[in-house]
């Protein structure tokens, strides 16, 4: 294989394996390969339309490229000796088609703009396929939230029974996270979707250039304005990992009751095999790994995220090679976030929900007295501290029962309970884990009755950001097939 054509003229001399290693983005740009060959035939297009080069060279370096296009890049362009992969597909060109054609390519733009416009049409596709997962992640929820309606539950705060509620109210919690995470990163899409290209090293170039044209070759939405901005920003990098962090914390904190519900004190939950391990040593364990795997990576992905602030805060303007050490961050992180999220989908859908252990813990835990509190509230005139104060008391003396409640009473020096006609089935009827759900009807409450409109406001928010979704992926799917048969139009295929 060729030299670096880049390097050839300025630099002499050889450099160690470890150096060219040290220097070389080869490894990372494997993302950005394909995208790369998109950008140079939507570049060469440009050129030729502008007529900046002859239509048979542009021909000749379409054909090449489409040949990249349709069967591979071969392995030779990955070399470490190349600083990068423009390079490598740069040299490689040359070395096919001749540098009177092949030389040609690079006319009027930079490595800078280059990988910018190569990083944001990568991560766009990343972007789409993420907000494809999470579609399916909400799915999920909404489809077993619908089958879990009428399924008690414990509530928890600090991890102690707090209040009953049902399975559907939960995963409606988490559904409601997943959904804001979808906006977040659709959010991030339209600030990715803006295209460098045409900003050259920095400073644009003299040559009748088109940006417009390009970007629209590439389905982009729009061209990132400013040349220096183009070519130096990382912010959609730094937005889109900040918002897959958020997102696996979600998803950590799904795993995490996983993990407890599917421990031996819950039983709330048994997970399919294909997500458990066993120990080398205990024949009968089955363990959460999956869950726990995936509980961990959003550790990861927020490393990840941490990193790239790290690499791309205090950078001067405009391009800095440490920008090249951001990118392995990002990779990692997007594959991390979408392999995690991916798998939960299939981890919720195989896992069996034991329905009759929360049934039995739902009432576990005094975790109706507030009812009872409110009772004396709306039916015996109580302010809800003294109301709260009564039954705190109650519970300290041994139960909620009205002998008990009366001693309380007693000890602060109010009526006894009996006497102001509160009866014993006032209580048993404030106490039952069913009409306490039942009572709670207000918007985005537990009840069947709140869970069933909160259920059709979020399967028809889903409905529309999965139409969204469709549309800008047919969008991007549209511009590259134009993309590619311009192409082989130009060089007469
Ligand atoms: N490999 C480089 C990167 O990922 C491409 C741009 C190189 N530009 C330069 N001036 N050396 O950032």
């Amino acid at each position: 294989m060729e030299q670096d054509v880049v390097r050839r003229g300025r630099l002499t001399g050889e450099r160690s394996g470890e150096m060219m290693h040290f220097l070389s983005s080869m490894g990372a740009d494997r993302c950005i390969a394909d995208a790369d060959i998109l950008v140079d035939i939507a570049h060469v297009l440009m050129l030729s339309r502008q007529k900046i080069i002859e239509k048979d060279q542009a021909g000749m370096i379409l054909s090449a490229l489409l040949e990249l296009y349709d069967n591979g890049i071969p392995e030779g362009a990955f070399d470490d000796r190349f600083e990068d992969i423009h390079a490598g597909i740069e040299t490689l060109l040359i070395a096919t088609i001749g540098e009177e054609a092949g030389g040609r390519l690079h006319i009027g733009r930079s490595r800078n703009d280059e990988v910018a416009t190569c990083l944001r049409l990568r991560v766009r596709e990343d972007i789409v396929r993420q907000l494809s997962i999470l579609i399916r992640l909400r799915e999920t929820l909404l489809i077993l939230a619908k089958e879990h309606i009428d399924s008690v539950m414990p509530g928890f705060t600090h991890l102690q029974h707090a209040q009953p509620t049902t399975l559907a109210h939960h995963l409606l919690a988490h559904e409601a996270a997943f959904g804001r995470d979808f906006q977040r990163i659709a959010g991030a899409l339209s600030r990715v979707d803006q295209c460098p290209l045409g900003a050259a090293a920095f400073a644009s170039t003299s040559y009748p250039i088109q940006r417009e044209f390009v970007a629209e070759l590439l389905g982009f939405q729009g061209v990132l304005e400013n040349t220096m901005d183009a070519v130096s920003s990382r912010d959609f990098a730094l937005e889109l990992l900040s918002s897959l962090a958020i997102m696996m914390t979600h998803a950590s904190r799904v795993c995490e009751e996983l993990v407890v519900w599917s421990s031996g004190f819950a039983r709330f939950v048994e997970l399919d095999d294909a997500f458990c391990s066993t120990s080398s040593i205990m024949p009968q364990k089955k363990n959460p790994d999956t869950a726990e795997v995936m509980r961990a990576k959003a550790g990861s992905v927020l490393g990840s995220a941490t990193a790239a602030f790290a690499i791309g805060k205090a950078l001067p303007l405009s391009y800095n090679r440490d920008l090249q050490e951001l990118n392995p961050h990002l990779w990692r992180g997007i594959r991390d976030a979408k392999q995690s999220t991916r798998l939960l989908v299939d981890m919720l859908s195989s896992a069996t929900f034991n329905t009759a252990a929360m049934a039995e813990e739902a009432g576990r835990g005094y975790s109706t007295a507030t009812e009872v509190a409110d009772m004396l509230v709306q039916s015996h005139g109580f302010a809800f501290r003294t109301a709260h104060t009564l039954v705190g008391k109650a519970i300290q003396k041994g139960g909620l029962d009205l002998p008990t409640l009366d001693r309380a009473a007693e000890e602060m020096g109010l009526a006894p309970l009996s006497k102001m006609g509160v009866t014993g089935n006032d209580i048993a009827a404030a106490l039952d884990v069913q009409a306490c759900i039942d009572r709670r009807r207000a918007k985005g409450s537990p009840s069947p009755f709140a869970v069933k409109i909160s259920l059709s406001s979020r399967n028809a928010i889903l409905a529309e950001d999965s139409r969204i979704l469709q549309e800008r992926m047919s969008h991007y799917a549209e511009a590259i097939r134009r993309l590619i048969s311009d192409a082989r139009k130009e060089a007469g295929e």
